[in-house]
């Protein structure tokens, strides 16, 4: 009897540690969860731009930090007409919130340095409410400035920050400046070299998020450890003193009340949801009130686990059948900004006959991963720890890691969500290894529910054997391997002939396979870059997928044509990437076809 005790008291701190193990990630995230359930006033539109390659707004000639009213953050104005002023939100450019400066200005297509951002609004104060500037995203690093005070700043393209406004604003005429930086620097997260274009600016929108002064900050809920009908959560909350959490769940039938202590509350009950999957993707509303706040979301409740080769979604192997997507905005180009354009590109997944889709190379929109929780398609989501980072530097790690948790803290509640991605092709070396495993330790911290992956090469040993030997693969749950037989080396007809050995027993996924072809251009299947050619890489290709008996999943390379600094060559690439299955005009190439095919003929999931 003492035994089964002993083993209850431990599966409670498991269980426990893990919930705590959460509610202190959430706490170093600082950023409200779901702000689509929020009362917000947007701040999206025309802003006032002024362009400063030598940041003459920020430093003075002596390269010291302005002080005073040269520092364009000031908003300064001239008092008489004799006073010298030399910039002027108020009579400069103006850019669109959210977007990519380099498609809508011709003068910025190339641009890499500083933009400020103006924005002007009135506040009105309500009872009893905290106020927070919230911006989805930034690239690559924001300094934000309010009526002149700096609020702080953020590093990295992809993910939320807020600050906390409160008692900050006036009522007329608050001015939001923020001094937006792309500059690749190398020990950035990306560095310097990537394939995608650097599309700089205010890239997501911007909110001003209005709470009750006690309100809700953050919460998780899941199965427990992949035990399916056993659901625990935790909420937080911004005051710390006692306070009762009404968890409801009214399709469960689940109500019940919760004692907050130290503005922590934690919650189990067992309930037999409907499970998530991309056939029936099954959303339940949440709703979590406190005495001053309510919130709402929509959970779905799903188990991913390995076993062996296999990925077992509740409890059952599935073949991802994906397709990899850049965040790159169908037929206008630039940066995806609308959820329209987001429903366009996984309605092409979807479409192709995919149950998963990877969000590459960095976290996609929240607005992205809620519409794959609502249309059933499997994510892949990754932070851009990509080719060449500075694996030696702290400050690299360091900005990785912050990435990693500002990610999942935001989409941890996913139910589409089920490999965390931490790097993609890095060249491998004992710091990167040291780097790698330090950062699948943390997430495995942040997130026990979920799988940890990364995209690596291959070594090709002998005669045509691909081998699956990175050491990578002894941190990681799933291991993808990118693939390119047939275009970057060895003819199409050459890809179905490899034979593959994997040397950890784990799930992999082909994570990129494919090749380049311009839309509309027709020759014999001999011909670089015509349709044919491209599509005689998927035939054969397809061919070696078949006879991998260990393959868990592929996402090939890539659902549409997406703009990258690295493809010069002018009559076929024009500064695109041609491996899309889809030109950036939404016209579908051979292959697209061949593919779909192929996964209509996987007849499971
Ligand atoms: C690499 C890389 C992609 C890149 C692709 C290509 O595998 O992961 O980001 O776009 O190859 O060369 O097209």
């Amino acid at each position: 009897m003492r035994n089964l005790n002993t083993m209850l008291i431990m599966v409670l701190c498991v269980n426990l540690f893990a919930l705590n193990a959460q509610h202190e990630i959430s706490k170093s995230t600082y950023v409200l969860q779901n702000i689509e359930s929020r009362d917000k006033e947007s701040l999206d539109g025309l802003w006032q731009v002024i362009i400063d390659p030598l940041e003459n707004g920020f430093y003075n000639l002596w390269l010291d930090p302005h002080k005073g009213k040269k520092a364009f953050f000031k908003n300064s104005k001239m008092k008489n007409k004799s006073d010298l002023i030399e910039y002027n939100f108020d009579t400069d450019y103006q850019l669109m919130v959210p977007g990519d400066w380099n498609t809508q200005m011709e003068k910025l297509y190339y641009y890499e340095g500083t933009i400020w951002y103006k924005k002007t609004f009135d506040f009105i104060e309500k009872f009893d409410e905290k106020s927070f500037l919230y911006f989805e995203a930034v690239n690559y690093e924001a300094k934000v400035y309010l009526n002149g005070e700096l609020l702080g700043q953020h590093k990295g393209g992809y993910t939320p920050f807020q600050f906390n406004v409160s008692g900050k604003l006036k009522e007329k005429d608050n001015h939001l400046i923020v001094k937006v930086d792309n500059k690749r620097k190398r020990e950035a997260i990306p560095t310097i070299n990537t394939d995608w274009w650097n599309y700089g600016g205010i890239t997501r929108s911007v909110h001003l998020i209005n709470v009750p002064n006690n309100h809700i900050v953050d919460y998780g809920i899941n199965f427990i450890k992949n035990k399916k009908n056993n659901i625990q959560g935790w909420v937080t909350l911004s005051n710390k003193n006692n306070n009762d959490v009404i968890i409801e769940i009214p399709e469960l039938n689940k109500k019940f009340s919760i004692v907050a202590s130290n503005g922590f509350a934690s919650f189990e009950f067992r309930a037999k949801p409907e499970l998530w999957s991309p056939k029936n993707p099954k959303l339940y509303k949440l709703n979590i009130k406190s005495s001053t706040d309510s919130i709402s979301d929509d959970i779905g409740f799903r188990t991913i686990e390995t076993s062996g080769y296999e990925i077992l979604l509740n409890g059952k192997p599935i073949f991802l059948k994906g397709i990899s997507i850049h965040e790159e905005a169908p037929f206008k180009t630039g940066r995806v900004t609308s959820e329209e354009e987001c429903k366009v590109l996984l309605n092409w997944a979807k479409d192709l006959g995919c149950n998963y889709v990877r969000l590459a190379h960095y976290p996609h929109s929240e607005t992205m991963v809620r519409l794959a929780d609502k249309m059933g398609l499997l994510v892949w989501s990754e932070i851009p720890v990509y080719w060449t980072v500075l694996f030696e530097n702290p400050d690299t790690y360091k900005s990785a890691e912050t990435q990693l948790t500002e990610m999942v803290a935001r989409d941890k509640n996913r139910a589409s969500i089920i490999l965390w991605g931490i790097a993609n092709e890095t060249p491998e070396g004992d710091s990167r290894l040291d780097f790698l495993s330090r950062l699948a330790k943390r997430v495995k911290l942040l997130d026990k529910t979920r799988l940890v992956t990364a995209a690596s090469n291959t070594h090709n040993s002998g005669n045509k054997v691909k081998l699956i030997e990175d050491q990578l693969g002894n941190y990681v749950d799933v291991l993808g391997i990118n693939s390119y037989c047939g275009w970057y080396g060895g003819s199409p007809e050459s890809c179905s002939k490899w034979q593959w050995r994997n040397l950890y027993n784990k799930p992999i996924i082909i994570s990129e396979v494919g090749g380049g072809a311009l839309q509309g251009l027709h020759g014999d299947p001999g011909e670089r870059w015509t349709e044919e050619y491209q599509n005689a890489v998927y035939v054969n290709n397809i061919e070696m997928m078949r006879n991998i008996d260990f393959l868990a999943g592929v996402s090939p390379w890539i659902l549409m044509d997406f703009r990258s600094h690295r493809r010069h060559l002018r009559r076929i690439q024009k500064d695109f990437n041609r491996k899309g299955l889809i030109s950036e005009k939404g016209l579908k190439k051979k292959a697209f076809f061949t593919l779909k095919e192929f996964y209509l003929s996987e007849n499971n999931y």
